[in-house]
């Protein structure tokens, strides 16, 4: 698979292609996919003390539709493939992608919120995890877990680093802990695309995969189980649930490669990085 790697330098004003390539990205890049990433990161912190017991998903998702366009952006999943909303707004059992509607929230959900602001045409893909009211420690743990498999998966992003070292971490630590890594979804190359090369998968074998260098961006966003693996997906053909209908958390950052590390471009300007906030 590694002679297969394809690497593009692009410039700003370039043609961008989902064709399987790993774009390489320069300065102006960075500055565009910071601004990106900040609102999608100040979006997830303003919607710290709206997630309460009593209201709806759909609250939540108008909420993110006026801050993205407060913003200057807008929700790139508005008809993303046919999906009608602002955000993904996935509770408890369900691993990604819940739509939002008339769903209540209630005392000791979890909820991930995951927005993409396209913002001066460039993707700030963030997520987080929410508590509803008091949650029992298993769920809280889960979330304190899945949040330290997206830091150290980001902590092997670096130049000379093989993507599979992330998901090899990221694996480890979930596993540690007898917890699931979802394998059906995966983080993805983004910036001027919403869903680019490469594939970032979370459970890997260290040293394989394409190697990393300077000025690529993708996301990392592991969905992590307290139960088996396993999804399935509902009939609305975008809810994924755990088969097991155990608890689900997922985190995702937006990152760039740097020469010496990595530029995390949706941190919380807050200190809102994980609850409780
Ligand atoms: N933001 C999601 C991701 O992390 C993608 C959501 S696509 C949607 O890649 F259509 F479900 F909104
Ligand atoms: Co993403
Ligand atoms: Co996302």
């Amino acid at each position: 698979m590694r002679g297969m790697t394809q690497y593009q330098t692009v410039e700003d004003g370039d043609v961008q292609l989902r064709d399987g390539t790993i774009k390489l990205h320069g300065p102006a890049a960075f500055e565009g996919m910071r601004k990106a990433g900040r609102l999608a990161a100040e979006i997830l912190d303003a919607l710290v003390p709206f997630v309460q017991p009593g209201v709806t998903t759909g609250q939540i998702d108008d909420l993110v539709r006026e801050m993205t366009l407060d913003g200057g952006a807008v929700p790139a999943t508005m008809g993303y493939r046919g999906f009608q909303h602002s955000c993904c707004t996935s509770i408890n059992q369900v691993i990604c992608h819940g739509i939002p509607g008339d769903r209540v929230l209630k005392d000791g959900d979890i909820i991930n919120i995951d927005v993409t602001p396209l913002l001066d045409g460039w993707h700030g893909d963030s997520s987080r995890m929410y508590l509803v009211g008091d949650v029992p420690i298993k769920a809280r743990r889960l979330v304190d877990v899945t949040y330290e498999c997206l830091m150290i998966g980001i902590e092997q992003a670096k130049p000379g680093a093989r993507l599979g070292d992330i998901g090899a971490a990221i694996q480890q630590h979930a596993e540690r802990h007898r917890y699931g890594v979802v394998r059906e979804f995966c983080g993805h190359g983004l910036g001027r695309l919403f869903h680019d090369a490469p594939e970032v998968v979370h459970a890997a074998r260290a040293g394989t995969g394409p190697e990393l260098r300077p000025g690529m961006f993708f996301t990392i966003e592991p969905m992590i189980n307290l139960g088996k693996p396993g999804m399935k997906m509902l009939d609305d053909g975008w809810t994924a649930v755990t088969r097991d209908r155990s608890l689900s958390a997922q985190f995702e950052h937006s990152i760039g490669i740097t020469e010496t590390g990595c530029e995390i471009f949706t941190e919380s300007p807050k200190g809102l990085h994980k609850p409780p906030y």
